[in-house]
């Protein structure tokens, strides 16, 4: 079946109608919560699997609920039966002249699995900024198709979020980065538009609901310079917005051999995040190495970090999640003695999240002498990317947010650092060295609270 479908979806206003006219590859449409942006990637989706026989559409969102009450309960009250059927368990409306729109949402890298080699024609990503950098990236590379339907992408946003680095430095600052060895994936700037949206865009809003300006008015200073004017230096949203280039990272150098070296990691099938610090004289701590990987059972996590250590750098100590010491159900045994057999000693982290972010806080500040105690070869760009990313827990501001998930590992193994290195100073690090101590296999095992001497663990084993 062909031709254009009579569809009359009311009046949109300036500013979804430029939206609408947009044609570069990359369209980006927000600032202001309540501009009309949900209704004009409805709207436009609509009208796209009408006019354009065959064509594929994906519309994310980052969560199903949202999903449901924002793109898929209206999408179904607003098409014409005989025209489309939904199913259901497939989350995709099926259109009888052949195209098809289905939603999605994103939860991380088990997306990726699900989503990996499908193809769309237009992207629909409404509120990009809660999605992550390498989401964005990754559903790009769904944007493809032999046919004639032009590639289209397009972000809905307000400021804030996970996502808020990527997409003002897209659609705001337009600092597009050229990459000289590969020109091919030069970001093109003729590629990108961006259209504002205020409140007072959405004259339909306004007149239904007056109390909602009253609302936005009342919000504090940073929400509303945010959410009503759409002001993007206004709001990051991140948790460490105290991270500078300029003062916490560093071009890498020769480390000194005496400094002492130091590993944390955070453990999952999901991801395995490792982390390598040096402590210089004034007890400053170096990042100097990171590394990641999904799919990694306890052996191979464990080789990874052995080969990535080199052979003359003496761990004093690894820093591990406190559920390393879990007891499986089926072997009855532990991670941490998995990790031990494999030749990494691990050491038991303190797990209190807000206190163990707040000390990264407390390293990350200055000391009296302007430099921080906690500093990064700029070389660990994945790790400075999440903990300028990760944003603060709505409901419990002193804490991070755990979603999403996949900007939580590396941040994790520097807090398990970070809780650590601040426990074992507390201790008397002098003491640490060299006084071969040792605790028992059994100590080990059960994770007791370590000793100085458990610091030369790893020593002994490697
Ligand atoms: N052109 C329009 N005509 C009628 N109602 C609209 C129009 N644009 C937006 N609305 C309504 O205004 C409200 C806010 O719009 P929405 O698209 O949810 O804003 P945003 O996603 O930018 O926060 C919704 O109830 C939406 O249905
Ligand atoms: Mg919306």
């Amino acid at each position: 079946m062909s031709g254009v479908y009579e569809w009359d979806p009311g009046e949109a206003n300036p500013k979804q109608k430029l939206f609408f006219a947009s044609r570069k590859l990359y369209t980006g449409y927000g600032g202001a919560k309540g501009g009309g942006k949900t209704w004009a990637v409805r709207t436009k989706a609509l009208l796209g699997a009408y006019n354009y026989p065959g064509i594929r559409i994906l519309v994310m969102r980052r969560t199903y609920p949202e999903l449901q009450s924002n793109h898929i309960e209206p999408m179904l009250k607003l098409v014409r039966p005989e025209l489309a059927s939904y199913n259901g368990s497939l989350h995709t409306l099926y259109f009888v002249n052949g195209s098809l729109i289905h939603f999605g949402h994103w939860a991380g890298e088990e997306s990726e699995l699900e989503y990996n080699g499908q193809e769309y024609d237009w992207i629909f990503l409404d509120e990009a900024t809660q999605f992550t950098w390498r989401a964005f990236q990754f559903l790009g590379g769904l944007l493809r198709g032999v046919n004639d339907f032009p590639k289209r992408f397009y972000v809905t946003c307000n400021p804030g979020g996970v996502g808020h680095r990527w997409v003002k430095r897209l659609f705001i600052d337009r600092d597009f980065i050229t990459n000289r060895e590969n020109p091919e994936e030069n970001e093109n700037p003729e590629d990108y538009l961006f259209i504002p949206a205020t409140v007072e865009d959405n004259a339909a809003l306004l007149k239904s609901s007056p109390g909602y300006l009253r609302m936005l008015s009342a919000m504090p200073e940073n929400l509303r310079r945010a959410y009503r004017y759409g002001d993007w230096d206004a709001l990051g949203g991140n948790y460490f917005p105290e991270l500078s280039e300029a003062l916490h990272v560093s071009p890498p150098f020769q480390i000194p051999r005496h400094w002492r070296r130091y590993r944390a990691f955070d453990y999952g099938l999901d991801m395995f995040a490792c982390a390598w610090f040096a402590v210089d004289e004034q007890g400053r701590s170096w990042m100097y190495r990171e590394y990641s990987e999904s799919g990694l059972i306890v052996q191979d996590a464990a080789r990874a970090m052995l080969e990535r250590t080199l052979p003359g750098e003496r761990i004093e100590a690894t820093f591990a999640p406190p559920d390393m010491w879990s007891r499986q159900k089926d072997s009855g045994r532990t991670m941490a003695e998995l990790f031990f057999e494999c030749g990494v000693p691990i050491q038991r982290a303190a797990n209190s999240r807000v206190q163990g972010h707040m000390m990264i806080k407390e390293m990350l500040a200055r000391r009296p002498d302007g430099r921080p105690s906690l500093l990064f070869f700029e070389n660990c760009r994945q790790t400075l990317d999440d903990v300028r990313d990760i944003q603060a827990d709505e409901r419990q501001p002193n804490d991070c947010a755990r979603e999403p998930h996949e900007v939580t590992h590396r941040v994790d193994a520097l807090r398990y650092y970070c809780v650590s290195r601040v426990e074992s100073a507390a201790e008397g690090e002098a003491s640490a060295a060299g006084e071969g101590e040792g605790i028992s296999y059994d100590e080990f095992i059960t994770g007791r609270a370590p000793r100085d001497g458990y610091l030369n663990y790893g020593g002994i084993l490697r």
